[in-house]
């Protein structure tokens, strides 16, 4: 899957600068962008790794509107929180740039005014909504109405938050302007368009296709389902606004005058700026080999660009900035995408909203010096091909083995941790804290194995680097610290030393090796833990090639003393994580009456019996959703094309009002295939996609705990 090229241009997705981040954008994206990046660093490649805060956009004009202060105060202000936190967890950016900074000013501008040169760009007018008193055009979130479809009062020109509904300002009944309370008007105004069907159809489409091996099937996936055909075809995408708050269209452009650009046309242009922004600040590290920004960006200089995202990010990175770039001439397409699906904490979707977060800088205050334990239990549960689930108590149950408490305590304080403590001490008693001689010829195969051992589980974490399977790479790590323990009980050198100090000098000299590769490995992963075990074995300036030797450490090297690497977490620190939780649930109930009892459904009567055969008869299997689109004019179905592993087929399913079309490409289901076709809206559907109701009458997929292959029968 990886491309052995030297020189790596790698980027993680610029959060908006509206609000701090949370374990959701950790997991999703900048803990896998910067294991990657640690990874090749010690490998001596050539990476430049950056990201920066994306600092325009409605929601920060709206919240600097509610707090009564400036968009730039808005972002100031968020840009230091989120950089903070991130360079507190370690993640190691060669810059954490911004889109308010001049350079990227410029280069947004610069970029913009070269398509709109080389009539790359469309010019089309529109009536749009406009506050006749404020004097604005109105983003559709600045429009409010009474929902069609709940009758809720607030419903946004977008979207209703109450009942889910995505909406256009049209539908809304008694459309206000938020800024003034004026009902707003329609007037004509002009904008720019990127023509996205003539890449599609010229290069676009067949590119992403050859990306089919390569890609993540999800990443894939979405993809696809965007680049319909005929008339589903990709359409024009408007790259300019009628806003004060963005990068101004360039003065040489007829018609500028008011108009920004398109907060998702700025902010991946934001890479490109951060790059040109690291160069002319000049504190090159070592690993940055490249002299400047066109050794990163452009064809000639060669790069592997590699997008670090969330999934609701595939399309901005996979079509619409590739297009962009390619528009421009010259300049890379990136290699992979390695999107993420997203993580969901205690059950629930992470809400800022509601306050449903572990937001970074509170944990960093409230469990200060575990940085590196939630990067751990953030990359043993990484939602890598699936949404997964934070929870934080372990109460004993199987349901709870990857909750924090228990990758803390299970794994790192027992496991990882017990070894390393244990090496210290003994050598410590019995040789004086130094690395202890070791004749090899006393244990033949059995000293081999440890050393085969090593390098097995050192090339399994490699492949699965080089593949972006994270989590796999961690717990191949972990199991040979798990070998590293049990290697030790079978030798007890607590009671060997009366007996045979000789054995237990190779035995402990064996395991010293062993915590020394553990921890270059570990470098990627938990880079501060990772450097004070480094420390312990005066191991200096270790980089991957470290590895390469069985014995990393001299005969006669002093150790440090021993020293706990993990502090087990204690249950009144998850408890106070639980009780914030439960105070912001209370909080957003108090908020929002509850459901009126009538409205939230009764469980159903069960239904007469049956034997088995009638059940045996129908046919379920498990398959993967590989592409999905709404069907026009049903507002309930979406279009699956689904994997059944038997073949694969088209099936409508009523569950529009519940998922898009994004959230569904690459899950994994359960189909009935045997039920007799329908045709719905002009197509045949051929099966059925089993969905589970609950009370409040959201639909939730029905699907196997892991994924497992297609086909498989479900009875
Ligand atoms: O979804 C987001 O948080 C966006 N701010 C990501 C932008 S990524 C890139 F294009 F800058
Ligand atoms: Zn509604």
């Amino acid at each position: 899957m990886h491309s052995e090229k030297e020189r790596y241009t790698l980027t993680a997705a610029l959060p908006y600068a509206n609000g701090p981040v949370h374990i959701g954008h950790l997991a999703g994206c900048y803990i896998p962008a910067d294991i990657y990046a640690r990874y090749l660093r010690l490998r001596g490649r050539d990476v430049l790794f950056v990201c920066g805060s994306d600092e325009h956009g409605i929601p920060i004009t709206i919240k600097a509107r509610q707090e009564g202060v400036t968009p730039q105060q808005v972002v100031d202000k968020y840009h230091k929180i989120m950089g903070d936190a991130f360079r507190d967890f370690g993640i190691s950016f060669d810059i954490y740039s911004r889109t308010s900074a001049d350079v990227h000013k410029k280069t947004a501008s610069d970029f913009f005014l070269n398509l709109y040169e080389k009539g790359e760009l469309l010019e089309k007018s529109s009536e749009e909504f406009f506050d006749p008193e404020a004097g604005e055009f109105l983003a559709d979130r600045y429009i409010t109405g009474t929902c069609p479809n709940c009758g809720n009062p607030e419903a946004y020109g977008d979207q209703c938050e109450k009942c889910g509904k995505s909406l256009s300002p049209d539908e809304l009944i008694d459309p206000r302007s938020k800024l003034s309370g004026a009902t707003p008007v329609k007037k004509p105004t002009k904008h720019w368009y990127i023509d996205l069907g003539k890449h599609q159809d010229t290069w676009l489409k067949s590119w992403i296709a050859g990306k089919k091996d390569e890609w993540k099937p999800n990443v894939y996936g979405q993809c696809m389902s965007w680049l319909g055909e005929g008339e589903n075809k990709l359409k024009p995408r408007a790259v300019t606004r009628d806003l004060s708050w963005g990068v101004p269209v360039p003065e040489q452009v007829p018609g500028h005058e008011g108009k920004v650009l398109y907060v998702w046309f700025d902010a991946p242009i934001g890479y490109i700026s951060a790059t040109k922004d690291f160069f002319e600040r000049g504190n090159k590290p070592a690993w940055v080999k490249g002299e400047n920004w066109k050794d990163y960006w452009t064809q000639e200089g060669g790069s592997s660009l590699i997008h670090f995202i969330g999934k609701d990010n595939i399309v901005f990175h996979c079509i619409i900035f590739p297009a962009m770039l390619e528009a421009h001439g010259g300049l890379l397409r990136p290699d992979n995408v390695p999107a993420n699906e997203f993580l969901n904490l205690e059950g629930n979707k992470i809400s800022t909203s509601r306050n449903w977060a572990v937001w970074l800088h509170e944990y960093l205050q409230e469990m200060p010096g575990r940085e590196d334990e939630l990067r751990y239990v953030l990359t043993s549960n990484m939602p890598e091909t699936k949404d997964n689930d934070f929870i934080w108590k372990y109460d004993g149950s199987d349901s709870t083995t990857d909750s924090y408490q228990a990758k803390v305590n299970n794994e790192l304080v027992n496991n990882l941790g017990n070894f390393v403590q244990r090496v210290l001490v003994l050598t410590q008693k019995y040789f004086e804290g130094k690395v202890p001689e070791a004749s090899q010829d006393i244990l033949g195969d059995e000293h081999a194995a440890l050393y085969a051992r090593i390098r097995d589980s050192r090339s399994q974490v490699e492949e699965r680097l080089e593949r972006y399977e994270f989590r796999a790479a961690l717990l191949e790590l972990m199991k040979l610290s798990g070998y590293g323990n049990q290697y030790m009980q079978s030798f007890e050198p607590w009671k060997l030393f009366a007996s045979d100090p000789q054995k237990t000098a190779l035995v402990l000299h064996n395991c010293i090796q062993l915590t020394a590769h553990l921890s270059v490995l570990l470098a990627p992963f938990l880079p501060k833990t990772a450097a004070r075990l480094q420390k312990l074995l005066q191991l200096h300036n270790a980089d991957w090639n470290t590895l390469d030797q069985d014995r990393i450490l001299a005969v006669g090297t002093e150790l440090g003393a021993p020293e706990h690497l993990f502090k087990r977490v204690e249950e009144s620190e998850i408890n106070r994580q639980l009780e914030k939780l439960e105070a912001a649930r209370k909080a957003s109930e108090a908020d929002k009456p509850a459901p009126a009892a009538e409205e939230s459904k009764a469980i159903a009567a069960a239904k007469e019996e049956i034997q088995f055969d009638d059940f045996a008869r129908m046919d379920i299997r498990v398959g993967t959703i590989l592409e999905a689109e709404r069907v026009p004019k049903a507002d309930k179905l979406l279009q699956l094309k689904v994997d059944t592993g038997v073949d694969v087929r088209t099936i409508l399913s009523g569950i529009a009002m519940h998922y898009t079309p994004e959230q569904v490409v690459g899950r994994q289901v359960c189909v009935l295939i045997n039920l007799a076709p329908r045709k719905m809206r002009g197509v045949e559907s051929a099966g059925m996609i089993l969905m589970a109701e609950d009370s409040e009458g959201k639909l939730h997929f029905v699907r196997p705990e892991n994924i497992i292959n297609n086909g498989a029968d479900v009875r």
